[in-house]
């Protein structure tokens, strides 16, 4: 079975009062423009389904292509450009990135993790294709990250993009934060920092990763990264802030996934520890922060700064 993903925006989630602007309108589309090139080089790079051993591609692919925002990508490639930097420089790192969200995504929804049955608006890929395939899809779509880095057409910065993918994703970035989300319940001693430690490392890193990345692929100075770098941790918990409250406020046919899973696994959350109306202050506290951080580019960060606002006013 199947669940049919409605992308209707019916109401803001946890930032903007007026609905869709001018501003949102112009990022919706080149958002739209973003995923049509990164998906068109994913399917690319990708091996295909008939390609070597059983069906190990096929369910790669399932969840890759299966419909998922392309937030990373898309913040790598408008870093690259703000710093600079061509399209294709960053375009293997910005795949990078998204190929490595998607296998933590299929891992997130393993029983032994969420054990969620839907992704994407499909069935999860344990649900597709059986625990032991998604254990694997992740491991692959892991280790082809790597593969794509490598595709960097300036060869002297592929060491540096290498560390930016391995630091965002590993045991101090999302592995981490994912580890500290296990063992992290609403009632027994979770704080404030201990949650937006969890945010920082189980998203943020992902998402400061993307932009630094880009920023690096385009040669930008460190001083440039640096800013990136502030400005996606902010983004990045801003944007798990606003994901928690979808998982609230949502429906599972708008989200794509299981709505009300965290209340009822009693996950440690923004909106279990201070409720609904606070999350939303921090969520948008959040986004002032990251755009706050894009001051020193000035007007030409304007699509980064409209991506801030649009993390927490999107609706899925
Ligand atoms: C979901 O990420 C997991 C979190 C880090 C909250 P996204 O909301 O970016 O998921 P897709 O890629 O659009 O499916
Ligand atoms: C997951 O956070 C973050 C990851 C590293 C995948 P969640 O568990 O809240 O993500 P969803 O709600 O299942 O997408
Ligand atoms: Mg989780
Ligand atoms: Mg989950
Ligand atoms: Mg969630």
């Amino acid at each position: 079975m199947s669940v049919a993903v409605t992308r209707a925006s019916t109401r803001p989630a946890a930032g903007s009062s007026s609905g869709e602007s001018g501003s949102e309108a112009r990022l919706l589309a080149e958002l739209e423009r973003l995923r049509t090139r990164v998906d068109a080089a994913l399917e690319r790079w990708l091996p295909k389904c008939g390609f070597g051993p059983g069906r190990i591609h096929e369910a790669m692919r399932y969840s890759l292509f299966a419909g998922g925002k392309r937030l990373r990508p898309a913040l790598a490639l408008l870093a690259c450009e703000l710093l600079g930097g061509r399209e294709r420089d960053a375009l293997p790192v910005a795949c990078a990135f998204e190929v490595i969200h998607t296998y933590s995504l299929i891992h997130d929804d393993l029983p032994a993790m969420d054990d969620d049955d839907f992704r994407r608006g499909k069935p999860s890929s344990h649900k597709q294709f059986g625990e032991a395939m998604a254990i694997l899809a992740g491991d692959g779509l892991l280790t082809f990250a790597f593969e794509l880095v490598t595709r960097t057409p300036a060869a002297e910065r592929i060491p540096a993009l290498v560390r930016e993918v391995a630091v965002a994703a590993g045991t101090l970035g999302m592995v981490g934060g994912q580890v500290l989300d296990l063992d992290a319940t609403a009632t027994s001693g979770g704080t404030a920092a201990l949650l937006e430690e969890i945010h920082l490392r189980k998203t943020a890193a992902m998402i400061l990763g993307s932009a630094r990345a880009g920023g690096v692929a385009a040669g930008g100075a460190a001083s440039d990264l640096a800013a990136l770098g502030r400005y996606g941790k902010h983004l990045g918990l801003a944007f798990q802030i606003a994901d928690d409250l979808l998982d609230v406020e949502g429906a599972t046919e708008q989200l794509g996934k299981t709505a009300g899973k965290d209340a009822q696994a009693g996950k440690l959350t923004y909106p279990a520890l201070f409720g609904l109306a606070a999350s939303r202050r921090e969520a948008r506290s959040h986004v002032e922060a990251a755009q706050a951080a894009l001051s020193r580019f000035g007007d030409r960060a304007d699509r980064l700064r409209a991506l801030a606002a649009y993390v927490v006013s999107r609706t899925h």
